[in-house]
Parts: structure tokens; sequence; C-alpha cells
């Protein structure tokens, strides 16, 4: 009997060493992250990537989908509904990625959720209602055409606030990271958090991502931002908040700083 427990747990550790060993990898676009990550996100899972406004998130997603093109030949798919897709590339512009030229090569396709929300009119080619039986058709075409192997939802939160209860956002939410994964899309869900303590607006929207990662940011003085990596299935991976910047180039993250030892 107590041969047997040990025998199972043996067999147990060994299967999740092979899991972990297995587990393919996507880069993050941040180097320092895919050294905490051990090489980067679980392929084909969902990841949540929280924070405050002006704490990185935007800037994040953007950052995984053009080091995707650029450096891993992975197209992918942009959608903001918190933001015009104008600002977006203005912004995108400041870290010098230029991504009207890769949509012009069909290696990413932008989605306007922004528009409709704000009652504007928009000359955008791909635009979405903030429905979630919408966003998935549209994004299955697009993935068919682009071959679109990254998705940034920029952010679930405006999905979530559109939705009656905490029930239906837990099924719409699991659906659209569902049908990423089976269409086997690495998707980062962008969360606003409303306070430093919690991770999403509802508390329901961690539970539905295989991974989350908070930033903070220090309001003050200091202006310091921190990265955790808070859960990443499959992943062996340290809960120390590690520091971060943001610069001309975009996010850096740095592995192995302690917290308080570096200046940014
Ligand atoms: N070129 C830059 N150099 C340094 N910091 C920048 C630069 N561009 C933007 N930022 C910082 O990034 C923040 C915006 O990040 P963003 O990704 O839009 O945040 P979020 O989506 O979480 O609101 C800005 O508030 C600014 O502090
Ligand atoms: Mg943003």
């Amino acid at each position: 009997m107590g041969r047997d427990i040990f025998r199972n747990k043996f067999v147990c550790n060994n299967l999740s060493s092979m899991v972990e060993k297995n587990l393919e990898r996507v880069g993050t676009g941040i180097t320092g992250l895919n050294q905490i990550l051990g090489g980067g996100y679980p392929k084909e899972r969902t990841i949540l990537i929280s924070g405050p406004a002006g704490g990185g998130k935007s800037t994040f997603g953007i950052q995984f989908l053009v080091a995707g093109i650029l450096q891993e030949d992975e197209p992918g798919i942009y959608c903001s509904f918190d933001e015009s897709l104008e600002n977006v590339r203005n912004d995108a512009a400041s870290y010098g990625w230029d991504l009207k030229a890769l949509e012009d090569q069909n290696l990413l396709a932008m989605v306007d959720g922004y528009s409709e929300r704000a009652g504007i009119q928009s000359d955008e080619k791909f635009i979405t209602k903030l429905e979630v039986d919408e966003l998935l058709n549209l994004l299955i075409r697009l993935i068919d055409s682009i071959g679109a192997e990254r998705v940034v939802i920029d952010s679930i939160t405006a999905i979530a606030l559109s939705l009656d209860d905490e029930l239906v956002i837990r099924k719409e939410i699991l659906k659209l990271s569902a049908v990423m994964s089976a269409l086997t899309c690495t998707t980062l869900m962008v969360s606003e958090a409303v306070n430093s303590r919690e991770i999403s607006r509802f508390g329901v929207e961690e539970f539905m991502a295989q991974g989350v990662i908070a930033l903070k940011y220090e309001f003050g003085s200091t202006g310091r931002r921190t990265i955790q990596v808070r859960k990443m299935r499959g992943v062996k991976h340290s809960l120390r908040e590690r520091p971060f910047i943001i610069s001309d180039h975009g996010i850096e993250v740095f592995p192995d700083e302690e917290l308080y030892g570096i200046k940014n």
C-alpha cells in the first residue's frame, strides 16, 4: 500500500516533469521575461496581462505581436476595444514599430472594436461590435486568411463590462479562450486592475486563463514598475516581483535584479 502510494507519486512527479519539458513555448518578445518563464509562454494557451492604467499592458501586447512577426514568422491579430487603432499605431511608432507596414504585408491584422463602442464612424478594414460571437467569427476568418498564431485582446475588461453577470462572463471568456486554443493560437488577454491587490475587475477573469502576469506601477516619486508571474500552468517559475522599464524600445524586464537595487 505504502509502496503503491510511493510509486504513484513517483510516476506523477515524472509525468509532471515530462509535461513541463514537452510544453512548447512561444517567445514573449521580452528577453528577461523569456528567462523568467524558461523560454516563453506555453504555446496555444491564454495568458492574462493585468495592471493599472498606464501600467504597460498594451505595449506588452503589441511587443508580443511585433516580436512574433519579426523574429518568429508568426503573424498576429490585435483587437482594440479601449483605444482607437490610430492611437495604437501612433503609440507603437514611439517605440519604432511600424504597424501599418506589417498590416500592409498581411502579417498583422488590427481589429477596431473601439469605434462602435464610442459611437463614431470607422474607416478601418476590420470592425467588430463588443460581442464575443461576432468577435470570434471575425477572428476565425482572420486567423485563416493571414495564418495568425498570436492574438491580443485589449481588453477583456471591456468585454466583461458588457456582460450581465459573473456566470456569463465566465462562459464567454472561456469560449473565447477555448476557440483560440483549438485554432492553435497563443492569446494575451489584457485585464484592467482596479487596485494593486486585484488582478481583474470582476475577479473571475484570472480563473479563465492558464497564465496570469501582473504589472504594477508605483505612483509617486519613484515611478517604479514591476512585473510578477502569478500563475503559468505547466511552467516552473518564481513568484518574485521583478523590475521592468518602458523605454524607446518598448518593455525590458530585469530578471536578476533585486527590486530596490535598480534605478529606472
Ligand atoms: N517611448 C517611451 N519611453 C518610456 N515610456 C514610455 C514611452 N512610451 C510610452 N511610455 C510609457 O508607457 C505608458 C503607456 O503604456 P501602455 O502600454 O499604453 O499602458 P496601459 O495599456 O497599461 O494603459 C505611458 O503612460 C508611458 O508612461
Ligand atoms: Mg492600454
